[in-house]
């Protein structure tokens, strides 16, 4: 135990230590500094260390230092204004208050005060203006008062400690202090170091002073003699403050890892922007006109601007094609007119389905694509719904692709994040077959919904110009994100909780055997 103490402590620690035992085990760090030739703040820190380990104490004492203001150093020299009233009346005996100014050569300003203090020490009476010297005042001609005893030592030495002053001098603060301005208090800490029993023991045992290695040369490793060097020992499990990394939201590095899964199976990375078109987020993907979706109550309508500019017309004619009666599709559409004034509002895309038929418009298969955004639904804001989330979305178009590759994309998907996945039968306007996944949740025991995918319909991709299968896949990213962090109100990832972002582990570890 006492080797190891020994072993951390710092040269600085060993010099301070000893320099107390030289001193009989009680020392101030003004005097250990000059038998260490140490500078006061290293003996300052190595003293606060050693207190730490319980090997000395550090007494604390507050010393208050006396001295003088510029009128109390005048006085000191001059002497005090009664005391010159004093000096004149010995040769006058009595002298009118009108006078005193000029024969005892004091500041008219100070008369009635120095008359106060005559009078007040007895060496003077006044009577109708005169001021006359009494036999105190005979007696007080050669003898100076305490408070000008200290006056003049102050004038000499500069400071005096108030805790030191002899009863005579401490009577002198008395008097003077009554005065305004002439005196000037200042606080200074003082320490005492003092050795304690652990620290004696140590003492006792043998304290060696030498040099320690704190930075190993190029040339002590080449030579080898870094070896024969003395390391100090660490504390490993000394205390330390807390330390809060710098990382990325927990939302984010979901987002992250997903977009590192995506890019990692082949996909093309793409965006759109959040202000879309109703044409791109509804009507190409053959959403109709009066689909439920539409609805003020779920789609957020723009005002600034109202109204976006369509694609070039071939493809807006196919589109209403397309929705009027199914174009060159076999399909028999949705029967209604088709309204391109409705097709042009601006909205806050809704999913980021709009995306994937942007991406297949200006993209020829074979492609992989896939893209993360923000999208927006006019949602009450509950534990488990936002106004506006994240969603992954991606589209994979080939020739020989089918609706049971779309279900291995996405098992491999949710796998690498750890989840266990399966597929119930859905409906969307734009994908046949059509499935939502649910993720299963061991902890409840239960499955749940996380998205949607299918292959598009041919109503949606012949005006597009695209001749290949496509399969495609739409998928909610916060859910994810709570599932992991094990959160239950899904506004905590939009909160901004400094607490608990601190305690989130840096990274995710998957456990891949859970797989
Ligand atoms: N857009 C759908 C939603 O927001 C999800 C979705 C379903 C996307 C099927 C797709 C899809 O690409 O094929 O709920």
């Amino acid at each position: 135990m006492l080797d190891r103490i020994k072993e951390e402590m710092h040269l600085y620690e060993k010099k301070v230590l000893k320099a107390l035992e030289s001193e009989g085990g009680e020392s101030t760090p003004e005097k250990v500094l000059k038998l260490q030739l140490l500078p006061i703040k290293s003996v300052m820190s190595a003293a606060g260390i050693l207190a730490s380990k319980d090997i000395i104490k550090v007494n604390k004492d507050v010393d208050e230092l006396l001295s003088l203001s510029e009128d109390g150093a005048s006085y000191a020299q001059d002497g005090l204004p009664e005391r010159r009233i004093l000096s004149a009346l010995q040769e006058e005996e009595t002298i009118h208050m009108k006078d005193l100014s000029q024969k005892s050569g004091i500041e008219p300003s100070e008369v009635k005060i120095a008359i106060g203090w005559l009078l007040r020490k007895g060496w003077a009476t006044l009577d109708k203006g005169q001021v006359t010297i009494s036999s105190q005042g005979m007696a007080a001609r050669n003898e100076a008062g305490p408070d000008e005893s200290l006056l003049k030592e102050l004038g000499e030495s500069g400071e005096l400690s108030l805790q030191e002053l002899s009863p005579r001098l401490q009577e002198g603060f008395n008097l003077l202090k009554q005065r305004k301005g002439l005196l000037k208090v200042h606080k200074k800490p003082s320490y005492t170091l003092e050795v304690t029993p652990l620290g004696k023991e140590i003492l006792e045992d043998g304290v060696e002073i030498r040099e320690e290695a704190t930075q190993i040369t190029h040339e002590q490793l080449k030579s080898g003699s870094w070896r024969n060097l003395h390391y100090r020992a660490y504390d490993i499990k000394a205390e330390h403050p807390d330390s809060f990394a710098g990382k990325l939201h927990p939302l984010q590095r979901t987002i992250e890892e997903i977009r590192r899964i995506f890019l990692n199976l082949g996909f093309t990375e793409s965006r759109g922007t959040i202000l879309e078109s109703a044409f791109w987020n509804f009507d190409c993907l053959f959403q109709p006109q009066d689909h439920a979706a539409r609805e003020m109550q779920d789609t957020f309508y723009i005002k600034t601007p109202r109204e976006t500019l369509l694609p070039e017309d071939e493809l807006v004619e196919k589109v209403k094609r397309a929705h009027e009666h199914g174009g060159k599709t076999g399909s028999k559409g949705w029967k209604y007119q088709w309204d391109r004034e409705v097709a042009r509002q601006s909205v806050l895309r809704t999913h980021t389905t709009c995306v994937s038929a942007r991406f297949l418009k200006d993209n020829q298969p074979p492609l992989k694509m896939f893209s993360v955004g923000r999208v927006f639904r006019r949602e009450t804001i509950t534990y488990k719904h936002l106004p506006e989330f994240h969603q992954v979305e991606g589209i994979v178009a080939d020739e020989s692709i089918t609706f049971r590759n779309l279900l291995g994309i996405l098992k491999e998907f949710y796998h690498q994040l750890g989840f266990q996945v399966r597929f119930r039968p859905a409906y969307f306007p734009y994908t046949y077959l059509s499935t939502e996944c649910e993720i299963y949740l061991p902890e409840k025991e239960s499955w749940i919904e996380l998205g949607g995918a299918g292959m598009f319909r041919p109503e949606v991709l012949e005006p597009l110009g695209v001749e290949t299968p496509v399969a495609a896949f739409g998928l909610g990213i916060e859910r994810l994100a709570m599932i992991r962090l094990g959160i239950q109100d899904i506004r905590m990832l939009y909160q901004s909780d400094i607490g608990w972002l601190r305690e989130l582990p840096v990274t995710h570890s998957v456990d891949w055997n859970e797989i």
